[in-house]
């Protein structure tokens, strides 16, 4: 099987990919955080969804927990980047903890529409994925409120108190493509249905997925480095396959079957915005024990976008 993936390459790295401003915070808050206030600090739940980084963050000091009440009282407790709901907050106040806040302003931004939706009368719509943490965080500013719809057949069907007070708003990490399909629905049964002006889909999931999707049809397979529970780095997988070339997501070099690489003479790869940039010089790195390789990397507009620190560890 090795002998199978031996041959010369060429790799097309899409761009951008890897780190987005709000996982550059997250991971930097909680490593000011430990210089700070010294080890341990404690993370709720996985800082950014990338396996690297908690083992990253955990050797330099951060524990990681579940829940509030894992968290000795009086301690320094970060809130990780998808957000928390109103009531966790509460809960950490309660127990005398030091909050610092990662949740990423883009998530921020959607909690703030849905409260004001909420706080006037509307039922909001939330399309996106129900067991993913950001959607938890969001719902949990108006529970009872807020209904999430994950697909267009929930589209479909959903049935809210009053359907002339209805609005929506998304997760930031969906399929485009999808999220518009699901949100078109909605529109047509609901014509005075308010929404976000374009869509709460971040700038770096959307910048992620046209720049896999610019290069999928020139490869004969393409390479996600992230993690299965990463909401983006799946979706980068799925653009992928829908543009008809096969899609794999790795957490690191480590992860990729050589048996995949048979006959594959152009590879795709591309990071979700929790994936280290470190995994994707390793991959390339392990590539070229393979074989020669040649890479190239596709155009793209540089993102300058900074968010800036809270001022706990500013
Ligand atoms: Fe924020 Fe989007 Fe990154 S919501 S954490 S900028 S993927």
């Amino acid at each position: 099987a090795w002998s199978d993936a031996l041959g010369e390459r060429e790799v097309l790295l899409a761009s951008p990919r890897s780190f987005c401003a709000g996982v550059d915070r997250a991971i930097d808050v909680v490593a000011r955080a430990i210089d700070r206030y010294g080890a341990p600090v404690y993370v709720r739940r996985q800082i950014v969804h990338n396996a690297h980084v908690v083992r990253e963050l955990e050797q330099r000091g951060a524990v990681f927990v579940t829940e509030v009440d894992e968290v000795p009282p009086g301690q320094v407790l970060v809130f990780a980047a998808h957000g928390v709901t109103p009531a966790v907050r509460a809960e950490a106040d309660a127990r005398g903890l030091s909050v610092i806040d990662a949740t990423c302003p883009l998530v921020s931004k959607v909690h703030s529409e849905v409260r004001r939706y909420t706080g006037r009368g509307d039922t909001v719509f939330l399309i996106g994925h129900g067991d993913h943490e950001e959607v938890e965080g969001t719902v949990g500013e108006a529970p009872g409120n807020v209904i999430v719809v994950e697909d267009v057949a929930a589209a479909a069907r959903v049935a809210p108190r009053d359907p002339g007070r209805v609005a929506y708003a998304m997760q930031t990490t969906l399929a485009i493509d999808e999220a518009e399909q699901i949100a078109g629905v909605l529109r047509e049964r609901f014509p005075t249905l308010q929404g976000p002006r374009r869509d709460d889909i971040c700038y770096a999931t959307t910048n992620r997925q046209q720049a896999v999707r610019a290069i999928a049809r020139e490869c004969d397979l393409v390479l996600v480095v992230g993690s299965a529970n990463s909401s983006n780095s799946v979706r980068l997988v799925e653009v992928a396959q829908r543009e008809g070339v096969e899609a794999l997501l790795v957490d690191d070099a480590g992860q990729v079957d050589l048996r995949a690489l048979k006959g594959v003479r152009r590879i795709g790869i591309t990071a979700g915005a929790s994936a280290p940039p470190h995994l994707v010089d390793e991959l390339v790195h392990c590539l070229s024990g393979l074989g020669p390789v040649t890479v190239r990397e596709s155009q793209a507009e540089p993102e300058n976008i900074h968010f800036t620190l809270p001022r706990e560890v500013s």
